[in-house]
């Protein structure tokens, strides 16, 4: 209790804080906290898609990279709360989601996940503009914002892809064809 006392008040006197509102650090650490849990989400996946009676080794690449971006996510943002002085409170993560019945099923869940990050990202932002933070408006902008549009348009992408792969094989087969460059060219060179 003492301790916790102690720790509490030095953090409150950390002599570099400035401007750097409790109600950000809270959201902050929110933040961190969801990004560990997209990481061990993704891990259980690739792990799932590694197994022998499932045997897709493309997509446990494409989630253990994902897993670590998210880790590397979280621990962006660490640095950042002690550049602020603000004080890290990790919670217990919670134990992923079973959603693994195949690999569009997986990769909806993943882009769930993706935009429900996205949409904490941008209320962290709000609250940096309402608590005049611009160095948080700043670090949320350059970091993620973009990060987050690009990797849910490539889920999305991956989504359909495999759609039109189970509806209509031929299709998609023709399409990738066609973008190939085979006979030399490819659409744009010839101007269509
Ligand atoms: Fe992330
Ligand atoms: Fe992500």
């Amino acid at each position: 209790m003492a301790y916790c006392f102690f720790i509490r008040a030095r953090h409150m006197c950390m002599i570099m804080r400035q401007n750097f509102a409790k109600s950000c650090e809270a959201k902050l650490n929110d933040q961190i906290n969801m990004e560990l849990k997209a990481c061990h989400q993704y891990l259980a996946m690739a792990y799932h898609f590694d197994r022998a009676d499932v045997s897709s080794p493309g997509i446990f690449n494409f989630f253990v990279k994902a897993s670590m971006e998210e880790r590397e996510h979280a621990e962006l943002i660490m640095k950042y709360m002690n550049k602020r002085g603000g004080l890290i409170r990790l919670s217990s993560v919670p134990e992923p989601v079973p959603c693994y019945k195949d690999v569009l099923h997986a990769l909806k869940h993943a882009l769930q996940l993706e935009l429900e990050v996205n949409q904490h990202l941008l209320d962290v932002h709000a609250l940096a503009g309402k608590e005049n933070d611009p160095n948080l408006c700043d670090f949320i902008e350059a970091n993620f914002l973009q990060e987050q549009v690009d990797g849910q348009k490539i889920l999305a992408d991956y989504i359909r892809q495999l759609e039109r792969a189970h509806i209509d094989l031929g299709e998609y087969l023709f399409d990738k064809y066609m973008g190939s460059g085979m006979h030399g060219a490819s659409n744009e060179k010839n101007g269509h």
